[in-house]
């Protein structure tokens, strides 16, 4: 026997109930953001690596350790995608659609990112996002709707107990203050910090407060905090953030380490925690970000988005899917296999799952085969049901074993009312 090949660390197959629970999510976000206003977008898995370097900052995790970055054939610098902020970004540019503040963009995406990280639970190599792209239109309410399509999306999908964790990095004034006396602060303790720590000191001392090294972490304890920084303007807004979030009853916390693991974001970033004891790292998270379309030659809109994370949602969500009536189209013997198989096409042309159950031997063979499968209503055609015309209907785990001949036109109107029994009964 050859030998079993797995798949690559930190990436994983889904089939089965994974499926169906990941197309669940991805459906029941689709059909909320619609609400919202949201369009679909569908953009390369693979850019130019420089699309991520540019955007995402050369200091952050995702681009200093964790991207996938390959020369192709041709030459090119490519990198599979770490997240889907930048290239919807670049798609717009790209394809010169038009945004202003007036006339907003609104994009979901969904799909695989990658990121060379170390797997865990809830942390894997390629991963599914479902994101979305409000660009145009900078103010708090705007902050604020995203921040509520999420918590809807969330709720929905039946997680109730979500917590946002909101704060503000402010413009870039603001920033640039804040900064300063940051790296005043951390100076003090330059020799305690740690290897990445004393780097990012020099080149993006805000990252230090994101630093997971248990020593960083007593230190940032008690370093100045942003708020005290933020300019009136940024204050005043990072308030209404706040206030727009209270009149929409949403649970947040205001946590002022929040800076995000990527460099584009200005003014207000969040994420998406549970409570639950099952799960501690986010949900999903993101911000606004001045400038980011610029960056890619569109024009100067700012824009406000956020990244769900789908195996972590999968891994919280108590699914069940829904449970249909499943039909089985069993032949007697190989002489009423032809008119089975007529059946079973005339079934799925009307929108009946059904199965044709090729399988087996003889009659009790077939029969056991689509219990197997999960049917619940066998279709039998024999040979007294070639001859007039007529199909047995028989329930399986039905313990008066009831069987009902029926004539073959009528077969499509009764599954119909079977299915809605079926249905109101589950
Ligand atoms: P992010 O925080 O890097 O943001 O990722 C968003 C979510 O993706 C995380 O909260 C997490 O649920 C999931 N995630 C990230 N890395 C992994 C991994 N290795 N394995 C499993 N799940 C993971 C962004 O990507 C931004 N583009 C979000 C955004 C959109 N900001 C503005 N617009």
């Amino acid at each position: 026997m050859s030998q079993r090949i797995n798949p690559i660390r930190g990436m994983k197959d889904f089939y089965g109930l994974d499926c169906s629970k990941y197309q669940y999510i991805v459906d029941t976000a689709t059909q909320i953001s619609a609400r919202y206003g949201y369009q679909l977008i569908e953009i390369p898995i693979v850019e130019n690596t420089e699309i991520f370097q540019r955007s995402l900052g050369d200091e952050s995790d995702v681009v200093s350790k964790e991207m996938y970055s390959f020369i192709d054939k041709g030459g090119e610098n490519i990198t599979l995608r770490p997240e889907g902020t930048a290239g919807v970004m670049r798609a717009i540019s790209s394809n010169g659609i038009f945004v202003n503040d007036n006339q907003p963009l609104k994009f979901m995406y969904y799909g695989p990112m990658f990121r060379y990280d170390r797997p865990q639970k809830g942390r894997y190599r390629q991963f599914h996002q479902i994101g979305f792209e409000h660009i145009g239109e900078k103010s708090p309410y705007t902050d604020v709707l995203s921040i509520a399509l999420a918590v809807d999306i969330l709720h929905e999908i039946g997680l109730a107990d979500v917590c946002v964790h909101v704060n503000s990095l402010g413009g870039f004034d603001s920033r640039q203050l804040y900064t300063t006396e940051l790296v005043k602060y951390f100076k003090k303790f330059e020799n305690e910090l740690s290897e990445d720590s004393k780097r990012r000191l020099l080149k993006n001392p805000l990252r230090i407060l994101d630093s997971k090294d248990s020593r960083d972490c007593e230190i940032n304890l008690n370093a100045p905090k942003i708020r005290n920084y933020l300019n009136e303007h940024d204050a005043t807004y990072f308030q209404k953030v706040l206030d727009l979030l209270d009149l929409l009853d949403i649970n947040y916390i205001v946590d002022q380490k929040l800076v995000r693991g990527l460099d584009y974001y200005t003014h207000t970033t969040f994420e998406f925690k549970t409570n639950s004891e099952q799960y501690s790292d986010a949900l999903g998270g993101g911000g606004r970000y001045d400038g980011l379309l610029e960056m890619f030659g569109g024009s100067d809109v700012s824009g406000v988005g956020f990244a769900l994370g789908v195996e972590r949602l999968m891994m919280l969500i108590d699914y069940k899917p829904t449970v249909l009536l499943k039909v089985a189209i069993v032949a007697v013997s190989a002489n009423e296999f032809d008119s089975a198989f007529m059946l079973n096409k005339e079934l799925l042309d009307n929108s009946i799952s059904c199965e044709l159950i090729t399988g087996g031997n003889n009659l009790k063979k077939r029969v056991e085969l689509a219990v197997k499968r999960g049917c619940s209503l066998l279709l039998i055609i024999g040979n007294d049901e070639l001859k007039d015309n007529s199909v047995t209907l028989t329930r399986v785990n039905d313990k008066d074993n009831r069987s009902v001949t029926i004539p073959r036109y009528s077969v499509v109107l009764r599954i119909n009312e079977l299915s809605q029994e079926f249905r109101h009964s589950h």
